[in-house]
């Protein structure tokens, strides 16, 4: 596994612009190299802002959307119109935006009554744009998109859920207590194939938890964001000054 990297900029703004140069130098990489760019996007107010920066000139010329295969990390239980969908926020900040197929925006459809039978579909659609079978080791998306919350969960993998514990599949239900609902989220083993991860964090109240999370030692069960260390892929975390101001190593 290599170690990851840390990189510290000013603010919440920065952290967007900096996500967005991010996105745009892999996503041009990737269609160079295999004619297409495969992502998962995250939700929460960080990418928000990164989605609505990718939106507009110059970002958005610089991506040829048309080779762009979209899928999220996590999704709440809420139908795509709902404004706290993960689905919803995104299609409002970019995907109504730019020019992505419908074809290859691919939803995590939480809200669906069958929740197993939704997280394995999600697995055979993404078994499909790569062409694996769906059985088989996860493929390595692109890009990762993630985000961490102040109680140190990042997709849907929060504190001391049965998701952590998961090994071979690649999309699975997880019961969120404190919320009293299931969520969907990639797994730990499928994220950790990625060739790039990239978490976005910033915001004082993040400040103790990305202290250890980085620096403390492991504790995974209560800090899941540390179950994510891609391998051979890269893992950046994007931070503001603000979260970094405990960490000691950079
Ligand atoms: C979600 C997420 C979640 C998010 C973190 C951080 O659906 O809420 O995907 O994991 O990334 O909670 O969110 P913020 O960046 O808004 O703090």
């Amino acid at each position: 596994m290599s170690k990851p990297t840390i990189r510290v900029v000013a603010d919440a703004e920065q952290v967007s612009r900096t996500a967005a140069d991010e996105f745009v130098r892999l996503a041009r990489e990737a269609i160079a190299a295999r004619g297409r760019f495969t992502v998962a996007l995250s939700g929460g107010s960080t990418p928000k802002r990164l989605f609505q920066i990718l939106a507009d000139p110059p970002f958005r010329e610089q991506v040829d959307w048309s080779k762009v295969e979209i899928f999220w990390g996590d999704e709440r239980a809420l139908p795509p119109d709902h404004p706290d969908s993960n689905f919803h926020m995104s299609t409002g900040a970019l995907l109504q935006k730019v020019p992505v197929p419908v074809t290859r925006v691919h939803r995590l459809q939480a809200d669906r009554l069958d929740r197993d039978a939704a997280a394995y579909d999600y697995q055979v659609d993404i078994a499909r744009v790569f062409g694996v079978p769906a059985e088989g080791p996860p493929p390595p998306f692109d890009l990762i998109l993630l985000g961490m919350g102040p109680d140190g969960h990042t997709a849907s993998l929060f504190p001391n859920t049965t998701a952590l514990n998961e090994k071979t599949r690649w999309v699975v239900p997880n019961y969120v207590s404190k919320f009293t609902t299931y969520r969907l989220t990639l797994t730990a083993p499928f994220i950790n194939k990625a060739a790039n991860v990239l978490f976005l964090v910033a915001g004082a109240d993040k400040t103790n938890l990305l202290a250890e999370v980085l620096e403390g030692p492991p504790d995974t069960a209560r800090l899941p964001s540390q179950l994510i260390q891609p391998s051979p892929g890269q893992c950046v975390w994007l931070v503001d000054k603000a979260a970094a101001a405990k960490l000691k190593n950079v």
